[in-house]
């Protein structure tokens, strides 16, 4: 099985990172496994918005679009950024995000 590039990953003291995903991952536990500090709290139940992260302004369109329940999720998030925040637990790692780059939002 193959790995696909996160092409950066972005952590709240500006630090960046390239990380290696396996398919069929979310985003959430592939930051969680190279240790970005990520609570997610509810493990990806799409409960929390622990997860938080702002996707960069050149791949927001190339993601599925949010549904509607991650939205009013994140817009409870005072670090909310509409059009750039994703709840990371949603987000899976497929071909066509190879090289994403995204930063981790502040955590509450
Ligand atoms: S981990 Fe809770 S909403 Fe993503």
């Amino acid at each position: 099985m193959s790995t696909h590039p996160i092409g950066h990953v972005v952590s709240e003291d500006g630090t960046r990172r390239s990380l290696e995903a396996e398919p069929g991952q979310s985003l959430m536990t592939v930051l969680r496994e190279h240790d970005l500090p990520l609570a997610a709290i509810c493990g990806g139940c799409l409960s929390c918005a622990t997860c938080h992260v702002y996707v960069d302004a050149a791949w927001v369109d190339r993601l599925l679009p949010p549904e509607s329940g991650e939205i009013e999720l994140l817009a409870c998030d005072p670090t909310y950024r509409p059009g750039a925040s994703r709840l990371s637990c949603q987000i899976q790692i497929v071909d066509e995000i190879d090289g994403l780059v995204v930063t981790v939002a502040p955590q509450a």
